[in-house]
């Protein structure tokens, strides 16, 4: 065949192709950028308009499948996406965020428990962070040492000790636990889901709160404390029977009274404030959802159209409630659990296995992509740029240039 024919060949192939394909497709969907000594990838306008024939599969029970692990044959470029560290969507604002030499290091390989509660403590220069069973009722907690180079990760057991700390934060010098789980007899004693303080150089604890007017909370998720010493807190569902309906609230340590803030939610998860002390965010997990009936199945299978967005709140009535929700950001993997917003008031959530930069109107800015399902998330260090990003099976490190909120030194 001559060449010119197999030319016009080739080129006819290419217009039918091209012809079938929705006028809009601007290819490359996906190419490398940033400094070139990271993993970065950009993704060109969200990717907004994919080459036919594309598809991902929902993700299901227990398998996460992820935006990079979208079919799209016709367009190549798309292959990038699933390997890099870093995803960015918002190119101007991302790149800016990760600065000059951005990294992403698997620190310490854990066990496939789930990982929660990172809270920082500047003046140790410490991460304490919780282990949730299994074992089921197991009492020690973890401690990262950052002042070791490398860092060292151990066991410590708080006196007395708290069961299944499932969110934290750091206020006036104590360290502040959700303590998620509890019966009659933990370890010999009983113990009940709520509000705890560790101080971290005594390891004493106190328990704040206990109960609703007499009745057990279900399990308390997450919180923080606003500048009034408030705290903050969500009461999820787990596969225990229930005896309250799932709730936020706003618990003052000041006079013992605890306020009830939403109850819309299906399962109110991550909470957090923005640093202007305005907004409050919360998030909705119902897409796992435990089963409720005593000795039903255990387990929370991932249910892809259940409700997994973030919501966000005006505060009203002189700081003690919120109104107005709106939906921020719909997760586009997995559930948006831990939930804590920057210095600069990007909101950041982990979510399957990574994490996802919002701006404070819910535009997504880039993801880390990590190993392992990500709970949740702290900022260490001086300068509050290091990520330490925890889950199940990992503990990773993000050095880039979007700082924390300085917990010991709070504006709002
Ligand atoms: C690429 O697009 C063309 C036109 O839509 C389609 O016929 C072909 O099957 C696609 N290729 C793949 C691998 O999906
Ligand atoms: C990375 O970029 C710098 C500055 O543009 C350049 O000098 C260097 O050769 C590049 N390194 C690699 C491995 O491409
Ligand atoms: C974690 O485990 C993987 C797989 O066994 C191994 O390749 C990696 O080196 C480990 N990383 C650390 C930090 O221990
Ligand atoms: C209390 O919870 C622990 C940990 O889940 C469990 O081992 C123990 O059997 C429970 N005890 C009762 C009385 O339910
Ligand atoms: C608290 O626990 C840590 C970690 O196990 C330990 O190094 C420290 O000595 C303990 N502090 C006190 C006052 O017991
Ligand atoms: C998943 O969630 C949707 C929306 O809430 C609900 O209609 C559907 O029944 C759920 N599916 C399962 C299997 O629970
Ligand atoms: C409003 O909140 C501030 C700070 O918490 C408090 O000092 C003040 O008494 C409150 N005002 C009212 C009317 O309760």
């Amino acid at each position: 065949m001559p060449s010119e024919i197999l030319l016009s060949l080739i080129w006819l192939a290419q217009t039918i192709t091209a012809q079938s394909q929705p006028p809009g497709v601007t290819p490359p969907l996906a190419q490398t950028c940033g400094p070139n000594s990271s993993n970065v990838v950009c993704v060109n306008r969200y990717a907004s308009v994919m080459p036919y024939h594309f598809f991902r599969e929902p993700s299901e029970g227990s398998i996460d499948v992820s935006f990079g692990q979208t079919s799209v044959p016709n367009d190549t470029s798309f292959s990038l996406v699933a390997g890099a560290d870093f995803l960015v969507f918002d190119q101007q604002r991302g790149l800016e965020i990760l600065g000059n030499g951005p990294s992403l290091s698997l620190v310490f390989n854990v066990s496939q428990a789930v990982h929660e509660a990172p809270v920082y403590v500047p003046g140790l220069n410490k991460l304490f962070v919780s282990q949730l069973a299994p074992p089921a009722g197991y009492l020690p907690q973890l401690v990262v040492d950052l002042n070791q180079d490398p860092p060292t990760l151990s066991e410590f057991l708080s006196d007395p000790p708290v069961y299944a700390p499932n969110g934290g934060t750091f206020h006036n010098g104590l360290i502040y636990w959700g303590a998620s789980g509890g019966n009659n007899s933990i370890g010999g004693t009983e113990q009940r889901s709520g509000i705890r303080t560790l101080d971290p150089h005594t390891n004493k604890t106190v328990t704040l709160l206990n109960n609703y007017y007499g009745f057990y909370f279900n399990t308390v998720d997450d919180l923080f404390v606003d500048s009034s010493g408030a705290v903050w807190f969500t009461d999820r569902l787990t596969d225990t029977p229930p005896q309250l309906k799932t709730a936020s609230y706003r618990f003052d340590p000041a006079t013992g009274a605890t306020t009830m803030i939403d109850d819309t939610l299906i399962q109110p998860n991550g909470i957090a404030l923005s640093p202007d002390g305005k907004h409050v965010y919360i998030s909705d997990t119902g897409s796992e959802t435990g089963s409720i009936v005593a000795g039903g199945p255990p387990g929370s299978p991932f249910n892809q159209t259940g409700a997994r967005a973030i919501f966000k709140y005006d505060r009203v009535d002189n700081g003690t409630h919120i109104t107005g929700k709106r939906p921020l950001f719909y997760a586009q993997d997995w559930v948006p659990d831990g939930l804590k917003v920057a210095a600069n008031g990007f909101v950041v959530t982990g979510s399957g296995p990574g994490v996802d930069v919002l701006d404070e109107f819910g535009v997504l800015i880039l993801r880390i992509q990590t190993s392992f399902i990500v709970q949740n998330f702290a900022w260490t260090g001086d300068e509050l740029t290091t990520l330490w990003i925890v889950g199940q099976g990992g503990i990773a490190k993000v050095e880039w240039n979007l700082k924390g909120q300085d917990l010991a030194n709070p504006t709002s």
